[in-house]
């Protein structure tokens, strides 16, 4: 489990200056009939330092719109509404070449298979001073003998032992959590002011995910970088994160303070996810997985999308046939936001979750 932090002097997540904001995002695959709308006029706003968890089940869109971000969606894949703006500039109004240093600069992406991140001919010592040649400026014009140094010293950070033995190994050498370790390292070694990491510890064992993202989280800490952490496990986001966006059927269906999320959670869809965390200190309790099927995301939409599945409001006229929108709520913290015509009736007679464990 991962240490809880001390709680900051000021919020993040209200003060500080925008990395990242998504303003009305749309993601499609295909075209014609069959094309599915993977993510569907998404907003969200990363502030400096901020760590923003991004949960959902498989398929609710979490990877389409971490590789829209900084413009890697796999074939087929492309933004069809909406914009990215990295540090409030907007990447489609730089050139090519400016383009491609701020994105260098300002955001780095984790992957849950490090082998994306990796070349399988070349030795992690090259990998790794390739990317701080990359992301430190000046570094281009440094001796052998100091990148050397640098990169042992990056490898150290990322708890990596006998960094020295292991820069002259290749990444088929390494286990899976050392893999990751490495394309941490190069993630962070510029001073990035935005971390996106999709599912980074979803593939490793228990014990390894733990120790990971206790580094993870030194290391962004370190360099005051906001982190946008995407999983489909909310026990791990509500240690590790300060915000959480709750995403289904491509759209963010409630967002805001983690631990309120958490403990208080709006949505059907939230509530459901957070039931089925294993509590850590209160009675033991039966989970309960969400029954039914998320939607086909080639289907239009024409109500809310969680209707078939929601115990609140199947059946109800408004739901079929209104898509709700992602609303402040009136009378709870600002930063809390929820997209579901019957909030209340869907808080009423539900007693605050107790502590969970990851
Ligand atoms: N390259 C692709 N071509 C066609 N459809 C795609 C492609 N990539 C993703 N999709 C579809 O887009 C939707 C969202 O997928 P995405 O991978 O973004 O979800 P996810 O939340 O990351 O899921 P998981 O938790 O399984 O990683 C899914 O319906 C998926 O089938
Ligand atoms: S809008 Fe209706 S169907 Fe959708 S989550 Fe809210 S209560 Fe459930
Ligand atoms: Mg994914």
């Amino acid at each position: 489990m991962i240490a809880a932090d001390a709680t900051p002097a000021v919020n993040p997540c209200t003060v500080a200056p925008p990395v990242l904001q998504v303003q009305n995002l749309t993601v499609a695959y295909g075209h014609g009939p069959g094309r599915v709308i993977a993510v569907r006029d998404v907003s969200l706003t990363i502030r400096a330092g901020e760590r923003r968890g991004v949960v959902g089940e498989s398929g609710s869109g979490k990877t389409s719109l971490a590789r829209a971000i900084p413009g890697l969606l796999s074939r087929g894949g492309r933004v069809v509404a909406g914009r990215v703006l990295v540090a409030s500039r907007d990447l489609r109004d730089l050139s090519p070449r400016a383009n491609a240093l701020l994105r260098r600069s300002a955001v780095s992406v984790i992957f849950q298979d490090p082998l994306n991140a990796l070349d399988p001919v070349r030795s992690i010592r090259s990998q790794v001073s390739e990317a701080i040649r990359l992301r430190r400026p000046g570094a281009r014009r440094q001796s052998r003998r100091r990148m050397r140094a640098d990169v042992e010293a990056l490898l150290e950070e990322c708890e990596i032992r006998d960094a020295a033995r292991v820069m002259g190994q290749y990444p088929h050498e390494l286990s899976g959590g050392m893999r990751q370790r490495v394309a941490i390292a190069m993630a962070v070694a510029g001073d990035c002011t935005l971390i996106i990491a999709d599912e980074p510890t979803t593939a490793l064992d228990v014990a390894t995910q733990a120790e990971i993202l206790q580094m993870l989280r030194r290391v962004i800490a370190d360099r005051s970088s906001a982190i946008m952490f995407i999983t489909h496990n909310l026990a791990v986001v509500s240690q590790f994160c300060d915000t959480v966006s709750v995403m289904y059927a491509g759209r963010v269906v409630e967002e805001g303070p983690c631990a309120e999320v958490v403990r208080d959670p709006l949505h059907p869809y939230s509530q459901g996810l957070i039931a089925a965390i294993p509590s850590l200190t209160g009675p033991r309790q039966e989970l309960v997985g969400i029954p039914g099927e998320p939607p086909l995301l080639s289907e239009p939409e024409s109500g809310c999308r969680f209707e078939p599945r929601c115990r609140v409001g199947h059946g109800v006229a408004i739901c079929r046939e209104q898509v709700p929108g992602l609303d402040p709520l009136p009378g709870r913290s600002g930063l809390r936001h929820v997209r579901c015509h019957l909030v209340d009736r869907a808080s009423v007679g539900r007693a605050p979750a107790p502590a969970r464990e990851a």
